[in-house]
């Protein structure tokens, strides 16, 4: 049992409260049951009297449920550091740097790939982040998508399969949707939730992203999709039409694409991915035009070696409020709710009675300072399943 006072402003995104989309309650208090679930939440002076004694004062900070991260690619070796440079000195973002970092998956051990891709679950987690999802697809073979997602599955239960993030090299794109569709998708499947194809210029059509995910959805797995990050195209509208939990990117979007996306009525959700954005000089989707006509949007952090090198949703609460025209509360509902949607997750993302207690303590008095303070560490604690897993109370 563990019981928090003195919480400024809590984030429960419990919308039985009628408290606005955050469900906010102010001078709060939080009790956290033996079961490692939420127990009660409400106004300080409300605790239940058993409570009182053993409660710790947090002195005003805020608390929010921990982020949840639907989308990252945290199994690969190496890094792209010189593809940066030289990017930042004008050279265009391509598909093709995907090829770079598949030949260092393929030559890293699978120790190399656990030991790199559970640092960066640890970054993630010191800055909030208490549920990942996490893609294969640097490897792009047999083996080496097997293994990828055989370590990703140390990571998460949010597992996907990507062996559709480009055709390797030497391969014709036939014969590589065909085996990734046959043997690759029956190898990774054991070890995958989800499948996923970057359905995009450079990789993927629609055609071949529609027979991927067909073959993904007879396997049992559930569906994402990469849709018009560098162009447009008919991926998003191709995921709706296909019952995607979520088209991640959505950077180029016409009226059609986003009449698709409202229609599906929050069982497609738009994951937008503004640090990749950010870190391929693109220009940032405009998510007022998508909240406007309806449609849920999670915001994740894309963290892989090429377009997004970051583990940081704080960061990506910063600039979807300052550069997508979103409100701090829709950007901080988005990283903790509008996650856990895209994952199709009712027991994370928020902090209703019965919910699992994974939870961030802020050194700040509200969660508007995610976005109010660019670039701070604000994050004091974590809790997952009623522990906390970095930093402190104090
Ligand atoms: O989501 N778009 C496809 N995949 C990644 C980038 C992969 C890379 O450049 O290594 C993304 O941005
Ligand atoms: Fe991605």
């Amino acid at each position: 049992m563990l019981a928090i006072s003195g919480i400024g402003t809590l984030v429960t995104n419990d919308a039985s409260l009628e408290r606005g989309k955050l469900g906010i309650i102010n001078n709060a208090a939080l009790v956290i049951g033996d079961d490692n679930k939420i127990a009660w939440a409400g106004e300080s002076v409300n605790l239940p009297r058993e409570f009182v004694g053993m409660a710790t004062n947090v002195g005003g900070r805020a608390i929010i449920p921990g982020f949840v991260d639907s989308h990252t690619h945290l199994v690969f070796g190496g890094d792209r550091a010189s593809e940066f440079e030289a990017r930042m000195s004008g050279k265009p973002y391509t598909a093709g740097g995907i090829r770079t970092t598949m030949t260092a998956t393929r030559a890293a051990t699978n120790e190399i790939l656990i030991e790199n891709a559970q640092r960066l679950a640890n970054e993630a987690l010191h800055s909030g982040t208490t549920t990942l999802e996490v893609k294969s697809g640097y490897g792009l073979s047999v083996t080496d998508e097997t293994r990828s997602l055989q370590v990703a599955s140390t990571i998460t239960s949010e597992t996907t399969f990507l062996g559709a993030h480009v055709v390797p090299p030497d391969s014709k794109i036939d014969d590589y949707v065909n085996l990734v569709c046959g043997e690759m998708l029956t190898q990774c499947a054991p070890n995958a939730k989800w499948i996923d194809v970057f359905c995009d210029h450079g990789a993927f059509d629609v055609g071949h992203a529609r027979a991927i995910l067909t073959a993904g959805a007879k396997a049992g797995l559930g569906l994402r999709i990469h849709a018009n990050q560098l162009r447009h195209g008919g991926g998003v509208q191709l995921g709706v039409e296909m019952g995607a939990a979520s088209c991640d990117h959505c950077t180029h979007l016409n009226d059609a694409d986003i009449s698709a996306l409202a229609d599906a009525n929050g069982r497609t959700v738009a994951t937008l991915l503004p640090t990749a954005e950010l870190c391929t000089r693109s220009k940032f989707p405009d998510a007022r035009r998508l909240l406007d006509a309806g449609v849920t949007i999670a915001l994740a952090s894309d963290c892989n070696p090429g377009s997004s090198y970051t583990t940081s949703m704080p960061l990506v609460i910063s600039l979807a409020v300052l550069n997508m025209n979103m409100t701090c509360d829709e950007a901080v509902w988005s990283a903790t709710a509008g996650g856990a949607a895209a994952l199709r997750r009712t027991d994370i993302g928020s902090l209703h009675i019965g919910a699992q207690a994974d939870f961030a303590l802020l050194n700040s008095s509200s969660h508007i300072h995610l976005a109010y303070r660019p670039g701070v560490q604000l994050i004091n604690a974590v809790f997952k399943k009623g522990e906390c897993v970095a930093g402190s109370l104090k």
